[in-house]
Order: structure tokens, then C-alpha cells, then sequence
């Protein structure tokens, strides 16, 4: 794909919903109808009996589909492999898009077991392209590729690493996810302005947006835990971001620490206010 074949293409407006678990399977049946879309974490549906029970899933809800394996910064090629149990589950899902974080993961012959951000250079930016060009071709759709959480510098400013994304959709036509909570969370340890990073990019690309509460230490570092509820600062960076785009789905992220469901589908409905004021 180019950005010829995409720059005017837009998925469908899905609205709010969360992240979908299986162990909680029945709360998501209770609240169907509080929940415009449930996300898909495509690594956890890889297998034999998977396609059957996520079809299940899909008739059921709207879905989009998200990754955390594909390594679009990592120096080798995405394995084979591991896009084409990805295409079973964006097939399956019928996804008009899917997004994957623009992180290293893995090289060949070591995985580093969390989310390394990409070195922010040309020949990083050369293989991101690579990467996210072969990734669009193995699915058959576009990538929206989302912005992580990193402890050390990148190598350049943080403000300008906005602009590494910009040009890996200028040269791929692909989308961006922005996650509200990871452009917080870095703006507070490494001290720059969440709204100077996003004045850097081309928002008319960004599809999808993740809003989580995360965690801070006793020394004030910020942790993207998807722990706690939303804090009001990120709902304030959210409505900011709100201004500026227009996403096809906005997604609460919750993954520990559970409270009851219907916190969580009010935090849909907040998210709802603020990205779609009129529906
Ligand atoms: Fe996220």
C-alpha cells in the first residue's frame, strides 16, 4: 500500500468500548449494549480453536484488532509466520484496520520481553517503513501504529519524535494510534509539552485512541500500569486530542486491578462525550 492508495480512505466511525477479555466474557453479553466496540488483542488468539470461538466474538460486538508482537522497530523482518496467525485473526475479525505498537520486541535471536521504543535515526526510520510496508501487504489492510511509553531518551527531542511518525505515514500511508495516557505519561518524566508532540502530527491520520490510568512511584515516575481509573489530567489531554482528530474507534484500556464493570463502561461513556459530543 501507499499513502496514494489510503490518503483519502478512512475506516468506519466505530465509537467507544474497551478492550476485550475472555474471562469476563459475560459482563461484556450484560453490557452489549453500553459497548460500541470491543478491541482484540490478536496475540491471545492464535491457535486451533480460536477462529471459531472469535468469530463468536464478532458476531457478537464490533471489533477492531490490536498487536503487541509484530517488532515494526525491530532490525529484522517481521517472521512470516507470526502475519500470517495475524491475518486469521484480522480475517476472522473482518477488520478494516489493525494496530501495533511502533516498538522493538525482537530481534532475530532475542526477544527483549517488554516494548523497546524505536532509535529515532534514518536507518531506524528506513527499517520501520520496511517493516510497516511488508506488515500492510502480508494483511491486506492498513496499520494505525501507536505511540509507547519509554524510561530513556530517544536520541532527539521528544516534541521532534512526533515527526519520526509523521514520516513513516507519509511514506507507508499508514495510520496512527494515538495512546492518550503514553503521550501523558511521557510528557511527565521527560518533562515537554503533550500538545507540542501533537501540533507534530498529520491528526487527520489518527484512527484509534487509547486512554488507560496508570501509576505513579514514590520519586514521581509515571508507569502506564492500565490500573487505576482515569486520572483527570489524561481526560483533559484527551478532549485536547478530541479537538484535533476525529478517530474511528476510542478504546479504554484496562488490563489489572479490575473494579467493577460498570466503572468501566462509564469510563466508555466518558470517552464517548468527548470523541463523539453528537452521537
Ligand atoms: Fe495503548
Amino acid at each position: 500500500m501507499t499513502s496514494d492508495d489510503s490518503s483519502s480512505w478512512r475506516p468506519p466511525i466505530h465509537g467507544a468500548g474497551l478492550g476485550y477479555r475472555k474471562e469476563l466474557s459475560k459482563e461484556f453479553t450484560l453490557h452489549r449494549a453500553e459497548i460500541d466496540v470491543v478491541e482484540i488483542l490478536a496475540d491471545q488468539w492464535f491457535g486451533h480453536d480460536n477462529p471459531r470461538r472469535l468469530r463468536e466474538v464478532a458476531d457478537e460486538f464490533t471489533t477492531v484488532t490490536h498487536g503487541v508482537g509484530m517488532s515494526l522497530a525491530g532490525a529484522g523482518r517481521i517472521p512470516d509466520d507470526y502475519l500470517a496467525e495475524i491475518r486469521k485473526v484480522t480475517d476472522a475479525c473482518g477488520s478494516s484496520y489493525y494496530s501495533e505498537h511502533l516498538a522493538m520486541t525482537h530481534v532475530p535471536g532475542a526477544d527483549s520481553g517488554h516494548l523497546c521504543p524505536p532509535v529515532i535515526s534514518e536507518e531506524s526510520l528506513r527499517v520501520c517503513i520496511r517493516n510497516v510496508d511488508q506488515a500492510q501487504e502480508a494483511l491486506g489492510i492498513p496499520l494505525a501504529v501507536e505511540n509507547i511509553t519509554y524510561s530513556f531518551s530517544l536520541g532527539t527531542g521528544h516534541v521532534e519524535a512526533a515527526s519520526f511518525f509523521a514520516e513513516i505515514m507519509a511514506a507507508t500511508g499508514c495510520f496512527m494510534l494515538l495512546d492518550v495516557a503514553n503521550l501523558y505519561i511521557n510528557s511527565k518524566n521527560h518533562s515537554f509539552d503533550p500538545l507540542g508532540y501533537l501540533d507534530q502530527l498529520p491528526t487527520d491520520r489518527i484512527v484509534h485512541i487509547h486512554l488507560a490510568g496508570g501509576l505513579v512511584t514514590s520519586t514521581g515516575h509515571h508507569i502506564d500500569s492500565h490500573s487505576e481509573t482515569i486520572g483527570e489530567e489524561i481526560w483533559r489531554l484527551a478532549a485536547a486530542a478530541a479537538e484535533r482528530c476525529n478517530p474511528s474507534a476510542v478504546i479504554v484500556e484496562r488490563d489489572d486491578n479490575f473494579p467493577d464493570f460498570e466503572a468501566l463502561v462509564k469510563e466508555v461513556a466518558m470517552s464517548r462525550e468527548i470523541f463523539y459530543p453528537r452521537s
